[in-house]
């Protein structure tokens, strides 16, 4: 699809702005320096207009896209938290830690208590849904510290999949992020969500897992975000995230 005729539409530098990438101004400036791309086209006339609900808009390869009127939060989980907003048995829960708001979030997927890491909210059902189910394998990515060093077979073991007391586990991602002679850090990436999944895995090869962190949830990154700090995704993160989803356009 071609960029829509400059005759019609809202204009892309307003769209830009809108969606929280930069001022009208410094959208003027991305787009001469060829950084936006509609529908795969560089666009760098400063009066180009778009249509907002069919356009593909993208800054650098990442989509843009508008608020969707939705709160989507990422959490870095400390240990000793439970991955749920109420918990009948007292616990100390990720609630405490959520920003002050009058919305209903609910948590995207669960870490266990002793996992540390990205964990994001969301009011957002049909996207929550999405992003849990199965069948949309969703990557995941954590850094585990485990007793001794993974031999490369052993990588391999995981890598082609293992066998658990519920199933064989689907192909994952593994490699030693720092080795070491007692314990080691290894990098995995999974597309499944089972319960304690990757302290199992690691478990049954014989690496037990001592300590565990999630860095990446799909297309977004932990960052530097400290412990027990929450923000809110930007929107082109937010972006990416639908996308992921499978939900293509913002809505
Ligand atoms: N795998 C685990 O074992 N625990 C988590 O919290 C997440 C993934």
């Amino acid at each position: 699809m071609e960029p829509t005729p400059t005759s019609s539409g809202e204009r892309l530098n307003r769209f830009l702005a809108r969606s929280g990438v930069s001022s009208r101004r410094g959208a003027e400036e991305i787009m001469a320096a060829g950084q936006v791309t509609v529908n795969d086209v560089v666009v760098r006339e400063p009066g180009a207009k778009i249509d907002p609900e069919t356009d593909v808009v993208e800054v650098d390869g990442v989509r843009v896209g508008v608020a969707t009127g939705r709160m989507y939060v990422m959490l870095n989980k400390p240990t000793g938290y439970v991955s749920t907003l109420s918990d009948p048995q007292g616990r100390k829960t990720i609630a405490e830690l959520m920003p002050a708001t009058d919305r209903r979030l609910f948590n995207i997927g669960r870490l266990d208590m002793d996992t540390t890491g990205l964990l994001m909210l969301t009011d957002d059902g049909e996207l929550a849904h999405r992003l849990m189910h199965p069948k949309y394998h969703v990557s995941k990515e954590y850094l585990a510290t485990v007793y001794g060093r993974p031999a490369e077979e052993t990588l391999q073991l995981i890598r082609d999949g293992i066998e658990l007391d519920d199933g064989p586990t689907a192909p994952a991602e593994i490699s030693i992020d720092r080795p070491g002679d007692t314990t080691s850090v290894v990098r995995l990436v999974i597309r499944e969500g089972r319960k304690r999944q990757v302290r199992r895995m690691l478990g049954a090869v014989g690496h037990r897992v001592l300590a565990l962190h999630r860095v990446r949830f799909g297309p977004i990154t932990l960052g530097d975000l400290p412990f027990g700090m929450t923000r809110e995704l930007t929107p082109q993160e937010t972006a990416a995230l639908i996308e992921n989803a499978g939900l293509g356009r913002m809505r």
